[in-house]
């Protein structure tokens, strides 16, 4: 099936009340196991390409391999830009055929955030794609922060509501607790927060560092209001599982194929649970 936009496929897991996974991508194993597993799960999805993996990868490869993917299955596939951070890299992507970039202007004053992400808006739009824009700050995991200063950079929702007005994005990631990486104890979510926010906008809402957050807590944000979520960790951890189980039982082997074979296969079983847990497993 040919790509369909964040917009297209948000407004639907709006109106049905679930999520659509977006799950990073780096290599074809992963682009088939994503691919795979939306297709047995009829579900729509997204395949994001991050600042690393355009570097590592390459824009070419990361975007003839999506197609490819794309055009082996029925259900819809969006091709995004994940954390965007220039205007020409966002217009790089559209070129290429990206059918949805965030511009991840987080970093800037608010003023600055929404200028420079309505101009992200205006070309894609004029372009037929979509854009996400993120307000407040998603860190990391392994940002040395207390809770007093983590809670400062949770989303504002009044800014929320000025933000989406003003820049007319698509989708609009929030930080309301969760962080990209491995957690080290349970995360916690501002849902009250998530909800101000959600009663304030009609604009889809994005979950970022979604790894690791438990189940009851992805059900509730999805209850909330989180139609994307974002992830990246759980994958990366399950195809490095399933490498070294196999050099380790079998040091002997040398056939890339056995030893990324496994990793592809373990990342689908991840990407199917997340899909069930999502709710957009049926919905293609
Ligand atoms: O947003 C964070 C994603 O996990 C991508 O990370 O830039 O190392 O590919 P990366
Ligand atoms: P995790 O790596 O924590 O799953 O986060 C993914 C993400 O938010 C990508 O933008
Ligand atoms: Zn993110």
């Amino acid at each position: 099936m040919p790509f369909v936009t964040l917009r297209e496929v948000l407004a639907e897991a709006k109106r049905g009340h679930y999520a659509v996974g977006a799950f990073n991508t780096n290599n074809m194993e992963i682009v088939q196991a994503i691919v795979e597993a939306a297709e047995e799960e009829r579900s729509p999805v997204i395949l994001q390409a991050s600042q690393g993996a355009l570097k590592y990868a390459g824009i070419e490869y990361i975007t003839a391999m999506v197609k490819a993917a794309a055009s082996t299955v029925s259900v819809p596939v969006v091709l995004h830009l994940d954390h965007g951070t220039s205007f020409e890299q966002t217009m790089l992507c559209l070129k290429h055929g990206f059918t949805s970039v965030m511009f991840d202007g987080s970093k800037y004053p608010l003023e600055e955030n929404i200028a420079l992400t309505r101009k992200v808006v205006e070309v894609a739009h004029a372009m037929g794609a979509s854009v996400e824009g993120e307000l407040g700050k998603i860190g990391g995991t392994e940002d040395d922060i207390s809770v007093d200063e983590r809670d400062a950079l949770f989303t504002d929702p009044a800014e929320a509501e000025q933000f989406v007005a003003e820049t007319q994005v698509d989708a609009l990631a929030v930080a309301i607790g969760t962080a990209h990486g491995p957690y080290k104890g349970e995360p916690v979510l501002d849902f009250e927060r998530l909800a101000d926010i959600n009663s304030r906008i009609e604009t889809p809402i994005v979950l970022h560092g979604a790894s690791g957050v438990p189940d009851a807590s992805i059900r509730k944000a999805i209850e909330t209001g989180v139609q994307k979520i974002n992830i990246d960790t759980e994958l990366r951890q399950a195809f490095t599982r399933a490498v070294q189980k196999v050099v380790t039982e079998r040091p002997q082997e040398y056939d890339p194929r056995k030893i990324l074979g496994p990793a592809k296969e373990a990342m689908k079983e991840v990407i199917k649970t997340k899909m069930r847990l999502f709710g957009c497993s049926g919905k293609a």
